[in-house]
């Protein structure tokens, strides 16, 4: 990667100050970032993305001193969960300040809040002084992007700059928690777990990832790639490509190789340890979507921490997208 300079960054700070779209690497995934005060820059993400304008957008903050700005009624829990977790891969769900744009709720009355742990982004944060309104830097119901090339290829001359940051650290997106309910809700699985937060604040947790869907815009079928998927554990992965293999079927296998032996199959490579596996998912993804088989076999890491419940979360929306009653595509 070609780290971005000081006057890279500074023309970022101008361009988002215009109204300009800048993609921003976190240690998460890219996002496409805009001023989430200027509403006319809020519009271009989501005909940029092509995303449905009622799928609220994340606000990134320089620290969470500035959490006042944009959240009202903000309880002691949101205090303790930013002060251990910000920045980092955390979001929060909080009633919204009166002044934030309906535009970046999707009309709602919460707002969620995250500072992410990116110098590159906290530097231009800083510079910039306000909230940066951003989604995944993909298109619609894709794959997250978690280089700077990714975003190239998906969203090309449509972003005004982007930051290059080199690769994502975590590569899933943030941990979601709602605390604008009596107990706090997780909505969405990322690198720090249910349990993390439990330990943080002493309270229960609660998960609603299998019941209905409660981040707007978190559609079942979603992160998906254009070749058929289809996923297995560990375990099985290997009998499954000889299998699909005696059928004729060119399959990709997308798994640690450590964890599951040499097959005929091609294969995208997860790394070795649980976190390996969550920072190369998405790569892998996109890599083996280019590759022309006929078939994907994804295994990824099973168990109770973050990092395995979101990547069984994001395997689960991918395969759910080549689902022959496919559901809403995401
Ligand atoms: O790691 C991340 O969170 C990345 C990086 C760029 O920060 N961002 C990201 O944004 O994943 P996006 O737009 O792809 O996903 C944001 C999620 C959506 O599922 C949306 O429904 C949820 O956040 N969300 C945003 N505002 C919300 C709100 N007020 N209440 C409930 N969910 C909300
Ligand atoms: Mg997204």
């Amino acid at each position: 990667m070609a780290a971005p300079t000081e006057s890279t960054i500074d023309r970022a700070v101008t361009l988002l100050h215009a109204g300009g779209l800048v993609a921003i690497p976190t240690e998460t995934v890219y996002g496409l970032g805009a001023d989430a005060s200027n509403e006319r820059a809020v519009r271009r993400i989501f005909s940029t993305k092509g995303r449905p304008v009622d799928h609220p957008l994340i606000v990134h903050l320089a620290s969470p001193d500035t959490i006042d700005a944009w959240a009202t009624d903000v309880p002691s829990t949101a205090r303790i969960l930013a002060s251990r977790f910000w920045p980092g891969p955390l979001t929060l769900v909080l009633w919204r300040a009166p002044s934030v744009l309906d535009v970046v709720t999707g009309g709602r009355d919460t707002v969620a809040l995250r500072v992410p742990d990116h110098a590159i982004t906290l530097d231009l944060l800083r510079r910039f002084g306000g909230g940066v309104a951003a989604p995944s830097a993909n298109r619609f119901g894709r794959v997250s992007p978690t280089t700077a090339e990714h975003v190239r290829s998906d969203l090309g001359d449509e972003v005004d700059l982007v930051l290059d940051g080199g690769p994502c650290r975590v590569g899933l997106e943030s941990t979601i928690v709602d605390l604008t309910t009596d107990r706090p809700v997780l909505l969405r699985p990322g690198a720090i777990s249910a349990a993390d937060l439990e330990h943080a604040l002493g309270t229960e947790v609660e998960r609603v990832l299998t019941g209905p869907v409660r981040a707007p815009g978190m559609l079942k079928a979603h992160y998906a790639p254009a070749t058929p998927l289809e996923a297995s554990t560990e375990a099985e992965a290997a009998d499954r490509c000889r299998s699909l293999a005696a059928e004729g079927v060119r399959v990709g296998l997308i798994a640690r190789s450590a964890a599951v032996p040499a097959t005929e199959a091609a294969r995208f490579d997860l790394g070795e340890s649980a976190s390996d596996a969550g920072r190369s998912l998405y790569a892998a993804l996109r890599e083996a979507d280019r590759a022309g088989l006929d078939r994907l076999l994804v295994a990824v890491p099973s168990g109770d921490e973050g990092i395995a419940t979101a990547l069984a979360d994001r395997l689960g929306r991918a395969v759910a997208a080549h689902a022959p009653a496919g559901g809403h595509r995401g």
